[in-house]
């Protein structure tokens, strides 16, 4: 036998084995519309303890299917693209900017989704010019906070809160909830499940 027929029955073993594997792991959802839920994600307790893989642990809460980000907290499952490896979410607390401000996907095998930009928030005493995106869930009436581009100037009655990349979609001049936060993801060690 030669090292390609080998590589070849080698392969297909090693693809039944994932595929018996597979089976012993049912689909589950958290409710009958929810996201179906399948490898590499799992929801320890519903399904056998070795399915899906570290780090892709869903819950279900309320019918509701959420993950658990550990720097920011539960975030809700909207959709899971399995075939474009997307999983699209949405902020219970309806404030995109407070997840981008403090969740610190590194350490986790997701990113962004959406090409990243540069921004600054800003937390001003006073009001800036209305042609900049006030960030309305992260102020109040004394604190105004705002996305800038990297290059803007801190004005004198601002702070710079934080310096980060986040999705461009959500550049001042796109601004909107609309796109949801988008996360694609990456299996450690194998780049082709
Ligand atoms: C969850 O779904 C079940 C079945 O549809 C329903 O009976 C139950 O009230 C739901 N629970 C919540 C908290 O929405
Ligand atoms: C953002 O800024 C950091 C450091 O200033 C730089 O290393 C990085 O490449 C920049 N990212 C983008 C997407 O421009
Ligand atoms: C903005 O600054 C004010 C005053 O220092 C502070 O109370 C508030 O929490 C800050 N806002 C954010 C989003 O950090």
């Amino acid at each position: 036998m030669d090292a390609c027929m080998f590589s070849i029955l080698f392969f297909s073993m090693f693809f039944l084995t994932i595929k018996a594997f597979e089976s012993n792991c049912p689909m589950v959802k958290c409710s009958h519309d929810g996201p179906a839920i399948r490898f590499p994600f799992r929801v320890p307790g519903r399904q056998p303890p070795n399915c899906g893989r570290p780090g892709f642990d869903l819950v279900c809460k309320e019918n509701t299917t959420m993950i658990d980000f550990p720097t920011y907290g539960p975030l809700v499952v909207k959709s899971i693209s399995y075939d474009i490896r997307k999983l699209a979410l949405l902020d219970p607390k309806n404030c995109v900017h407070e997840v981008f401000l403090n969740l610190n996907p590194s350490g986790t095998p997701f990113q962004y989704y959406y090409l990243l930009k540069n921004f600054t928030y800003l937390n001003c005493s006073t009001r800036l010019s209305p042609s900049l995106n006030q960030v309305s869930c992260l102020s109040d009436s004394r604190n105004h906070v705002y996305t800038v581009e990297s290059s803007f100037p801190i004005p004198f009655s601002c702070k710079q809160l934080k310096a980060i990349s986040i999705p461009f979609s959500y550049s001042p001049y796109l601004a909107g909830n609309s796109f949801g936060l988008g996360f694609t993801w990456r299996l450690p060690g194998c780049e082709r499940l």
